[in-house]
């Protein structure tokens, strides 16, 4: 579903982002362009390192001090984000879009009660400011939303186990009615039953509210429970991006394909797993042509000298790969 002007709610085109270091630059965003009308759900996987968090952190224009963007554009409603005065972000900040950071269920201030930090963020944010009735009100119904009790509100960070310090930072992330959320790995640190749990409630939560969600994860079987589309990142770039049914039976890039020839099925036949070989890029110093060239197993003489573009392969499904049709079909992951 587009806006009533017929623009996506979430564009982001062309966009470059380096991080200064003494070493030299780091390519940490290389030219990633995607789109999200309202309501959709877009998974980005990719190994530790592939600027999973700094897409995110971007889109909060919160990333490091020594990011610098190079090129492009992140539009929210037409409007770009990376133009904007940082008093104007922060008006938009949590309430047009929040963010579940990665690892902030060990965040919590030991000496409030999660109520009242919640209630922080919503003081902080909501204008005008609701009564104390309707902020409990307010709460309340985000923590039955997310599966904890309300009267949870009233305790400690430490009366709470991982999961239920989890479920209420995804509640925070809630708390101002944002239009888009961004989850970065929000599960990675808790078990793999409290980690569906929590999936399959985002999921639900996602559809009753009409929310446009990022998921963030290095693992692809979690991707595919919670998105529409896919987009899987390496070494700066997006690889390859399309729906997610599309992505785990007919993926066009060889490095998609390893990952989820690497991921266990939890429901399908038991399969030898092929591991993921080499080293991830040096961002420092990327490879040259296809950023994947040195650990894949298709790559010739073109992959090395000349950068392949983001392409449809078949209508919807892009692939940046010179050699995609030699990508076998996957059988047997579970989706
Ligand atoms: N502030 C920073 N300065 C320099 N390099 C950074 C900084 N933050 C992240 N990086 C590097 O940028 C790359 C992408 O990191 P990140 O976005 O955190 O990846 P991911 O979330 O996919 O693990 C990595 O090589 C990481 O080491
Ligand atoms: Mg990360």
């Amino acid at each position: 579903m587009a806006t009533p002007n017929g623009r996506k709610l979430l564009e982001v085109d062309h966009l470059v982002m380096h991080y200064k270091t003494k070493k030299g630059d780091v390519s940490a965003i290389e030219d990633v362009s995607f789109s999200l009308a309202q309501g959709e759900s877009l998974g980005l996987v990719g190994e530790s390192g592939c600027g999973k968090t700094s897409v995110a952190m971007s889109l909060m224009r919160l990333a490091a001090d020594n990011a610098r963007y190079l090129n492009g554009e992140i539009r929210l409603d037409g409007e770009d984000l990376l133009a904007l005065s940082e008093e104007a972000m922060r008006k938009r900040r949590w309430k047009s879009i929040a963010m579940v950071f990665q690892g902030a269920m060990n965040s919590w201030n030991p000496v409030y009660t999660v109520g009242d930090q919640i209630e922080e963020a919503i003081d902080l944010h909501i204008e005008p400011r609701p009564t104390e009735k309707q902020i409990r009100e307010r709460m309340s119904r985000l923590f039955e939303m997310v599966g904890l009790n309300p009267a949870m509100l009233d305790r400690y960070p430490h009366e709470f186990s991982g999961g239920m310090r989890q479920r209420a930072v995804i509640a925070m992330a809630l708390s101002c009615d944002p239009r888009l959320i961004i989850a970065d790995e929000p599960t990675t640190a808790l078990d793999v039953i409290v980690q569906d749990q929590i999936l399959k409630e985002l999921k639900k939560i996602q559809e009753k509210l009409g929310m446009t969600l990022i998921y963030i994860s290095h693992d692809i079987a979690v991707i595919a429970e919670v998105t529409d589309t896919i987009g899987v990142m390496y070494a700066g770039k997006l690889v390859e991006y399309g729906s997610t049914l599309e992505v785990f039976h007919r993926p066009k890039h060889p490095y998609s394909y390893l990952l989820l020839s690497s991921t266990p099925s939890i429901t399908g036949p038991r399969r030898k797993l092929a591991p993921l070989e080499g080293e991830p890029a040096n961002l420092l110093d990327p490879p040259s042509g296809c950023r994947f060239h040195p650990r894949c197993p298709f790559a010739t003489e073109i992959c090395v000298t000349d950068e392949p573009p983001l392409e449809d392969k078949v209508p919807g499904h892009k692939a940046a790969c010179w050699h995609s049709d030699r990508v076998p079909v996957t059988i047997g992951v579970a989706v």
